[in-house]
Protein backbone atom coordinates (compact mmCIF):
# COMPACT_ATOMS: atom_id res chain seq x y z
CA UNK A 1 0.00 0.00 0.00
CA UNK A 2 2.87 2.11 0.57
CA UNK A 3 2.44 6.10 0.64
CA UNK A 4 -0.39 5.75 -1.67
CA UNK A 5 -3.70 7.07 0.30
CA UNK A 6 -6.10 5.14 -0.31
CA UNK A 7 -9.94 5.52 0.09
CA UNK A 8 -11.27 2.47 1.17
CA UNK A 9 -15.14 4.11 1.33
CA UNK A 10 -13.98 4.43 -2.58
CA UNK A 11 -13.88 0.64 -3.11
CA UNK A 12 -16.80 -0.70 -1.38
CA UNK A 13 -18.86 2.13 -3.93
CA UNK A 14 -16.75 0.57 -6.81
CA UNK A 15 -18.12 -2.80 -6.13
CA UNK A 16 -21.41 -1.75 -5.08
CA UNK A 17 -21.83 -0.10 -8.89
CA UNK A 18 -20.07 -3.12 -10.49
CA UNK A 19 -22.90 -4.74 -8.96
CA UNK A 20 -25.59 -2.60 -9.77
CA UNK A 21 -24.57 -2.51 -13.19
CA UNK A 22 -25.10 -5.98 -13.74
CA UNK A 23 -28.29 -6.46 -11.41
CA UNK A 24 -29.43 -3.33 -13.41
CA UNK A 25 -31.61 -5.83 -15.64
CA UNK A 26 -32.99 -7.72 -12.85
CA UNK A 27 -33.93 -4.44 -11.38
CA UNK A 28 -37.39 -4.74 -11.82
CA UNK A 29 -37.59 -7.99 -9.47
CA UNK A 30 -36.33 -6.21 -6.67
CA UNK A 31 -39.38 -6.22 -4.41
CA UNK A 32 -40.09 -9.76 -5.23
CA UNK A 33 -42.23 -8.64 -8.37
CA UNK A 34 -41.97 -7.89 -11.67
CA UNK A 35 -42.31 -11.22 -13.48
CA UNK A 36 -45.82 -10.75 -14.66
CA UNK A 37 -45.67 -11.67 -18.29
CA UNK A 38 -43.32 -13.38 -18.83
CA UNK A 39 -43.37 -17.17 -20.37
CA UNK A 40 -42.35 -20.06 -18.37
CA UNK A 41 -39.08 -20.21 -20.94
CA UNK A 42 -38.46 -16.58 -20.47
CA UNK A 43 -38.35 -16.58 -16.85
CA UNK A 44 -36.33 -19.54 -16.56
CA UNK A 45 -33.29 -18.28 -18.53
CA UNK A 46 -33.27 -15.23 -16.15
CA UNK A 47 -33.45 -17.46 -13.66
CA UNK A 48 -30.68 -18.99 -14.39
CA UNK A 49 -28.77 -15.72 -15.45
CA UNK A 50 -29.68 -14.21 -11.99
CA UNK A 51 -27.63 -17.73 -10.42
CA UNK A 52 -24.76 -16.33 -12.74
CA UNK A 53 -24.56 -12.78 -11.64
CA UNK A 54 -24.61 -14.38 -7.57
CA UNK A 55 -21.90 -16.27 -8.74
CA UNK A 56 -19.77 -13.95 -10.26
CA UNK A 57 -20.82 -11.17 -7.18
CA UNK A 58 -21.00 -13.20 -4.00
CA UNK A 59 -17.99 -16.14 -4.69
CA UNK A 60 -14.70 -16.49 -3.23
CA UNK A 61 -13.15 -14.65 -6.41
CA UNK A 62 -15.28 -11.80 -6.30
CA UNK A 63 -14.52 -8.19 -5.84
CA UNK A 64 -16.99 -8.34 -3.22
CA UNK A 65 -14.53 -11.92 -1.52
CA UNK A 66 -11.48 -9.19 -2.06
CA UNK A 67 -12.98 -6.36 0.12
CA UNK A 68 -13.64 -9.10 2.72
CA UNK A 69 -9.83 -10.09 2.67
CA UNK A 70 -8.90 -6.59 3.20
CA UNK A 71 -10.63 -5.91 5.83
CA UNK A 72 -7.87 -7.65 7.99
CA UNK A 73 -5.33 -5.44 6.31
CA UNK A 74 -6.72 -1.79 6.82
CA UNK A 75 -5.26 0.48 8.77
CA UNK A 76 -6.49 0.28 12.24
CA UNK A 77 -8.27 3.68 12.59
CA UNK A 78 -10.23 2.90 9.63
CA UNK A 79 -11.01 -0.57 10.21
CA UNK A 80 -13.88 -0.80 12.00
CA UNK A 81 -15.73 1.92 9.28
CA UNK A 82 -14.39 -0.12 6.61
CA UNK A 83 -15.77 -3.81 7.82
CA UNK A 84 -19.02 -2.33 8.31
CA UNK A 85 -19.07 -0.48 4.98
CA UNK A 86 -18.42 -4.13 3.46
CA UNK A 87 -20.97 -5.93 6.06
CA UNK A 88 -23.46 -3.83 4.77
CA UNK A 89 -22.99 -4.41 1.56
CA UNK A 90 -22.65 -7.77 1.58
CA UNK A 91 -25.59 -7.56 3.38
CA UNK A 92 -27.34 -5.81 0.78
CA UNK A 93 -26.19 -7.64 -2.10
CA UNK A 94 -27.34 -10.86 -0.66
CA UNK A 95 -30.62 -9.53 -0.36
CA UNK A 96 -31.42 -8.25 -3.45
CA UNK A 97 -30.50 -11.49 -5.09
CA UNK A 98 -32.53 -13.48 -2.57
CA UNK A 99 -35.39 -11.65 -3.49
CA UNK A 100 -35.13 -11.38 -7.28
CA UNK A 101 -34.49 -14.98 -6.84
CA UNK A 102 -37.21 -15.92 -4.83
CA UNK A 103 -39.81 -13.86 -7.17
CA UNK A 104 -38.94 -15.53 -10.16
CA UNK A 105 -38.82 -19.07 -8.44
CA UNK A 106 -42.32 -18.52 -7.24
CA UNK A 107 -43.38 -17.50 -10.54
CA UNK A 108 -42.07 -20.12 -11.99
CA UNK A 109 -43.74 -22.49 -9.73
CA UNK A 110 -47.07 -21.05 -9.89
CA UNK A 111 -47.06 -21.48 -14.02
CA UNK A 112 -46.03 -25.15 -13.64
CA UNK A 113 -48.76 -25.53 -11.07
CA UNK A 114 -50.72 -23.71 -13.90
CA UNK A 115 -49.65 -25.84 -16.65
CA UNK A 116 -50.25 -29.17 -15.13
CA UNK A 117 -53.73 -27.89 -13.89
CA UNK A 118 -56.46 -31.00 -13.57
CA UNK A 119 -59.86 -30.51 -13.89
CA UNK A 120 -61.35 -33.35 -12.17
CA UNK A 121 -65.11 -31.94 -13.27
CA UNK A 122 -64.35 -32.40 -17.10
CA UNK A 123 -66.62 -35.39 -18.35
CA UNK A 124 -64.71 -38.93 -18.95
CA UNK A 125 -64.12 -39.92 -22.54
CA UNK A 126 -65.79 -42.97 -22.85
CA UNK A 127 -64.47 -45.66 -23.86
CA UNK A 128 -65.83 -47.35 -27.46
CA UNK A 129 -66.86 -50.78 -26.39
CA UNK A 130 -67.69 -53.18 -29.01
CA UNK A 131 -70.18 -55.79 -28.62
CA UNK A 132 -70.84 -58.77 -30.00
CA UNK A 133 -72.81 -60.02 -33.74
CA UNK A 134 -76.45 -59.79 -33.49
CA UNK A 135 -76.44 -63.44 -34.40
CA UNK A 136 -73.95 -64.80 -31.91
CA UNK A 137 -76.24 -62.37 -29.71
CA UNK A 138 -79.31 -64.73 -29.91
CA UNK A 139 -76.58 -68.09 -30.65
CA UNK A 140 -75.82 -67.36 -27.12
CA UNK A 141 -79.37 -66.98 -26.03
CA UNK A 142 -80.13 -70.40 -27.67
CA UNK A 143 -77.13 -72.06 -25.97
CA UNK A 144 -77.99 -71.19 -22.63
CA UNK A 145 -81.28 -72.21 -22.68
CA UNK A 146 -80.61 -75.62 -24.30
CA UNK A 147 -77.69 -75.93 -21.84
CA UNK A 148 -80.30 -75.17 -18.99
CA UNK A 149 -82.10 -78.22 -20.19
CA UNK A 150 -79.32 -80.83 -20.08
CA UNK A 151 -77.94 -80.56 -23.72
CA UNK A 152 -73.98 -80.11 -24.38
CA UNK A 153 -72.98 -77.53 -26.98
CA UNK A 154 -71.19 -79.62 -30.28
CA UNK A 155 -68.48 -78.31 -32.52
CA UNK A 156 -68.36 -79.91 -36.06
CA UNK A 157 -66.43 -78.99 -39.40
CA UNK A 158 -67.46 -77.14 -41.96
CA UNK A 159 -65.63 -78.88 -44.72
CA UNK A 160 -67.23 -81.99 -44.72
CA UNK A 161 -66.62 -85.02 -46.98
CA UNK A 162 -69.72 -86.97 -48.66
CA UNK A 163 -70.22 -89.33 -45.81
CA UNK A 164 -71.10 -87.02 -42.94
CA UNK A 165 -72.82 -84.24 -45.58
CA UNK A 166 -74.94 -86.54 -47.49
CA UNK A 167 -74.44 -91.07 -47.51
CA UNK A 168 -74.78 -90.73 -43.30
CA UNK A 169 -77.83 -88.63 -43.25
CA UNK A 170 -80.01 -91.13 -45.66
CA UNK A 171 -79.26 -88.53 -49.26
CA UNK A 172 -77.74 -91.42 -51.37
CA UNK A 173 -76.07 -89.99 -54.65
CA UNK A 174 -78.10 -88.82 -57.37
CA UNK A 175 -80.75 -88.82 -55.07
CA UNK A 176 -83.10 -85.37 -55.31
CA UNK A 177 -83.02 -84.42 -51.53
CA UNK A 178 -79.46 -83.54 -52.71
CA UNK A 179 -80.44 -80.66 -54.75
CA UNK A 180 -81.97 -78.04 -52.19
CA UNK A 181 -78.84 -79.20 -49.97
CA UNK A 182 -76.61 -77.75 -53.06
CA UNK A 183 -73.23 -76.51 -51.61
CA UNK A 184 -69.62 -75.40 -52.95
CA UNK A 185 -67.75 -78.36 -53.75
CA UNK A 186 -64.51 -78.74 -53.46
CA UNK A 187 -61.78 -81.29 -56.52
CA UNK A 188 -61.17 -83.89 -53.62
CA UNK A 189 -64.91 -85.11 -52.93
CA UNK A 190 -64.80 -82.87 -50.06
CA UNK A 191 -67.88 -80.19 -49.78
CA UNK A 192 -68.61 -76.94 -47.46
CA UNK A 193 -71.58 -78.49 -44.87
CA UNK A 194 -75.15 -77.50 -46.42
CA UNK A 195 -76.64 -77.62 -42.73
CA UNK A 196 -75.05 -78.59 -39.20
CA UNK A 197 -77.00 -82.13 -39.30
CA UNK A 198 -73.49 -83.48 -40.27
CA UNK A 199 -72.56 -82.94 -36.72
CA UNK A 200 -75.36 -85.40 -35.59
CA UNK A 201 -73.19 -88.35 -37.03
CA UNK A 202 -69.88 -86.70 -35.69
CA UNK A 203 -71.66 -86.51 -32.40
CA UNK A 204 -73.05 -89.99 -32.09
CA UNK A 205 -69.87 -91.65 -33.40
CA UNK A 206 -68.06 -89.27 -31.02
CA UNK A 207 -70.26 -89.75 -27.30
CA UNK A 208 -72.52 -92.76 -28.30
CA UNK A 209 -76.03 -92.81 -27.19
CA UNK A 210 -77.88 -91.72 -24.46
CA UNK A 211 -76.84 -88.08 -25.66
CA UNK A 212 -78.41 -84.92 -25.81
CA UNK A 213 -76.35 -81.81 -27.93
CA UNK A 214 -77.01 -78.94 -30.10
CA UNK A 215 -74.98 -77.87 -32.61
CA UNK A 216 -74.94 -73.93 -33.74
CA UNK A 217 -72.77 -72.97 -36.90
CA UNK A 218 -72.20 -71.83 -40.57
CA UNK A 219 -73.96 -73.86 -43.22
CA UNK A 220 -73.28 -72.80 -46.87
CA UNK A 221 -75.80 -73.44 -49.92
CA UNK A 222 -75.68 -72.61 -53.46
CA UNK A 223 -78.34 -69.76 -52.50
CA UNK A 224 -78.43 -66.50 -54.87
CA UNK A 225 -79.09 -63.81 -51.94
CA UNK A 226 -82.47 -62.14 -51.14
CA UNK A 227 -84.02 -61.00 -48.59
CA UNK A 228 -84.50 -64.52 -47.08
CA UNK A 229 -81.32 -66.12 -48.32
CA UNK A 230 -77.61 -66.10 -47.97
CA UNK A 231 -75.12 -68.34 -49.38
CA UNK A 232 -74.02 -68.53 -46.39
CA UNK A 233 -75.77 -68.75 -42.71
CA UNK A 234 -75.94 -70.05 -39.54
CA UNK A 235 -77.89 -73.07 -38.12
CA UNK A 236 -78.43 -74.42 -34.67
CA UNK A 237 -79.05 -78.90 -35.23
CA UNK A 238 -80.68 -80.39 -31.89
CA UNK A 239 -80.21 -84.43 -31.48
CA UNK A 240 -81.50 -86.69 -28.57
CA UNK A 241 -80.57 -90.44 -28.39
CA UNK A 242 -81.60 -92.56 -25.60
CA UNK A 243 -83.76 -95.77 -25.27
CA UNK A 244 -87.73 -95.39 -25.83
CA UNK A 245 -87.57 -91.57 -27.15
CA UNK A 246 -91.13 -91.39 -28.93
CA UNK A 247 -92.63 -88.03 -30.82
CA UNK A 248 -94.14 -86.07 -27.72
CA UNK A 249 -90.53 -86.15 -26.53
CA UNK A 250 -89.77 -84.04 -29.71
CA UNK A 251 -92.72 -81.60 -29.26
CA UNK A 252 -92.55 -81.44 -25.27
CA UNK A 253 -88.84 -80.09 -26.49
CA UNK A 254 -89.40 -77.89 -28.81
CA UNK A 255 -92.17 -76.16 -27.05
CA UNK A 256 -90.66 -76.01 -24.03
CA UNK A 257 -87.47 -74.45 -25.89
CA UNK A 258 -89.56 -71.72 -27.66
CA UNK A 259 -91.43 -71.05 -24.02
CA UNK A 260 -88.18 -70.29 -22.60
CA UNK A 261 -87.64 -67.67 -25.43
CA UNK A 262 -90.29 -66.22 -26.05
CA UNK A 263 -92.74 -66.70 -22.91
CA UNK A 264 -95.03 -69.63 -21.75
CA UNK A 265 -98.29 -68.61 -23.64
CA UNK A 266 -96.46 -69.94 -26.70
CA UNK A 267 -97.89 -72.91 -28.71
CA UNK A 268 -96.34 -74.89 -31.35
CA UNK A 269 -97.83 -77.12 -33.92
CA UNK A 270 -96.04 -79.75 -36.34
CA UNK A 271 -96.86 -79.84 -40.06
CA UNK A 272 -95.62 -83.40 -41.54
CA UNK A 273 -92.85 -82.88 -43.93
CA UNK A 274 -89.81 -84.56 -45.30
CA UNK A 275 -86.25 -85.07 -44.38
CA UNK A 276 -84.02 -88.02 -45.41
CA UNK A 277 -82.65 -87.93 -42.13
CA UNK A 278 -85.93 -88.26 -39.99
CA UNK A 279 -89.19 -90.60 -39.92
CA UNK A 280 -91.46 -89.17 -39.37
CA UNK A 281 -90.62 -86.00 -40.18
CA UNK A 282 -92.04 -82.34 -39.19
CA UNK A 283 -91.96 -79.00 -39.60
CA UNK A 284 -92.70 -77.02 -36.43
CA UNK A 285 -94.30 -73.79 -36.05
CA UNK A 286 -94.68 -71.34 -33.04
CA UNK A 287 -97.91 -68.42 -32.28
CA UNK A 288 -96.06 -65.23 -33.16
CA UNK A 289 -94.42 -63.89 -30.55
CA UNK A 290 -95.59 -60.26 -31.31
CA UNK A 291 -98.93 -60.41 -31.44
CA UNK A 292 -99.82 -63.75 -29.94
CA UNK A 293 -101.50 -65.28 -32.23
CA UNK A 294 -103.98 -62.64 -33.82
CA UNK A 295 -102.13 -62.10 -36.96
CA UNK A 296 -99.71 -59.16 -37.81
CA UNK A 297 -97.20 -57.74 -39.84
CA UNK A 298 -94.23 -60.09 -38.36
CA UNK A 299 -96.65 -63.16 -39.11
CA UNK A 300 -97.72 -62.21 -42.32
CA UNK A 301 -101.43 -62.17 -40.30
CA UNK A 302 -101.46 -65.84 -40.35
CA UNK A 303 -100.66 -65.76 -36.37
CA UNK A 304 -98.08 -68.25 -37.10
CA UNK A 305 -94.49 -68.25 -37.39
CA UNK A 306 -92.70 -71.57 -39.58
CA UNK A 307 -89.25 -72.05 -37.29
CA UNK A 308 -87.57 -75.27 -38.79
CA UNK A 309 -87.37 -78.72 -39.34
CA UNK A 310 -87.79 -82.54 -36.79
CA UNK A 311 -88.43 -85.87 -36.87
CA UNK A 312 -87.21 -89.23 -35.30
CA UNK A 313 -83.82 -90.01 -36.39
CA UNK A 314 -84.37 -92.29 -39.10
CA UNK A 315 -83.28 -96.18 -38.38
CA UNK A 316 -81.13 -95.81 -41.24
CA UNK A 317 -78.58 -92.56 -39.69
CA UNK A 318 -78.59 -94.73 -36.68
CA UNK A 319 -77.02 -97.95 -38.52
CA UNK A 320 -74.81 -95.64 -40.62
CA UNK A 321 -73.24 -94.86 -37.23
CA UNK A 322 -73.66 -98.54 -35.36
CA UNK A 323 -76.37 -98.02 -33.25
CA UNK A 324 -79.35 -100.46 -33.23
CA UNK A 325 -82.41 -98.77 -34.04
CA UNK A 326 -84.51 -101.62 -32.17
CA UNK A 327 -82.57 -100.62 -29.05
CA UNK A 328 -82.34 -96.66 -29.06
CA UNK A 329 -84.52 -94.11 -30.72
CA UNK A 330 -84.41 -90.63 -31.04
CA UNK A 331 -85.34 -87.13 -32.52
CA UNK A 332 -83.85 -84.70 -34.26
CA UNK A 333 -84.31 -80.73 -35.22
CA UNK A 334 -83.25 -77.77 -36.60
CA UNK A 335 -83.86 -74.18 -37.65
CA UNK A 336 -81.87 -71.02 -39.09
CA UNK A 337 -80.41 -68.74 -36.35
CA UNK A 338 -80.26 -65.63 -38.29
CA UNK A 339 -83.76 -66.25 -39.27
CA UNK A 340 -84.53 -66.49 -35.65
CA UNK A 341 -81.92 -62.79 -35.06
CA UNK A 342 -84.15 -61.44 -37.88
CA UNK A 343 -87.48 -62.44 -36.23
CA UNK A 344 -86.17 -61.10 -32.95
CA UNK A 345 -85.20 -57.51 -34.14
CA UNK A 346 -87.49 -57.50 -36.69
CA UNK A 347 -85.22 -57.49 -40.19
CA UNK A 348 -86.63 -56.77 -43.41
CA UNK A 349 -83.45 -58.32 -45.10
CA UNK A 350 -81.52 -61.08 -43.79
CA UNK A 351 -78.15 -59.68 -45.93
CA UNK A 352 -77.70 -56.88 -43.63
CA UNK A 353 -76.58 -59.40 -40.89
CA UNK A 354 -73.56 -60.45 -43.58
CA UNK A 355 -72.88 -56.97 -44.96
CA UNK A 356 -71.01 -55.81 -41.81
CA UNK A 357 -72.14 -52.31 -41.97
CA UNK A 358 -71.15 -51.10 -38.20
CA UNK A 359 -74.10 -48.43 -38.43
CA UNK A 360 -75.98 -51.27 -38.61
CA UNK A 361 -74.03 -53.67 -36.65
CA UNK A 362 -74.13 -51.05 -33.52
CA UNK A 363 -77.65 -51.05 -32.86
CA UNK A 364 -77.45 -54.63 -31.31
CA UNK A 365 -75.67 -53.60 -27.84
N1 LIG B 1 -81.12 -79.75 -41.82
C1 LIG B 1 -82.44 -79.32 -42.19
C2 LIG B 1 -82.35 -78.14 -43.13
O1 LIG B 1 -81.30 -77.61 -43.31
C3 LIG B 1 -83.22 -78.91 -40.96
C4 LIG B 1 -83.58 -80.12 -40.19
C5 LIG B 1 -84.74 -80.79 -40.46
C6 LIG B 1 -82.75 -80.56 -39.18
C7 LIG B 1 -85.10 -81.90 -39.75
C8 LIG B 1 -83.11 -81.68 -38.46
C9 LIG B 1 -84.29 -82.35 -38.75
O2 LIG B 1 -82.36 -82.17 -37.49
O3 LIG B 1 -84.63 -83.46 -38.04
O4 LIG B 1 -83.35 -77.78 -43.71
Amino acid sequence: MGSEVVDYQEQVEAVREAFEREFGRFARFRGGQGAEGLTLAEAETLLRELGDVRTRHTSRKSALAGLMKLIGRVPAEERAAFGQAVQKLNHEIAETLDTAQAGLGDYIAALKTERERVDVTLPGRRPRRGHLHPVSIVRQRLEDIFVSMGYAVEDGPEVENDFYNFAALNIPELHPARSPQDTFYTTDGLALRSQTSTVQIHAMQKRRPPLRVIAPGRVFRRDTPDATHNPMFFQLEGLLVDRGIHMGHLKGTVTEFLRRLFGSDIRTRFRPSFFPFTEPSAEFDFTCFKCGGVGCRLCKGSGWIELGGSGMVHPSVLRAVEIDPDEYSGFAFGFGIDRMCGLLYELDDIRLLFENDVRFLEQFD
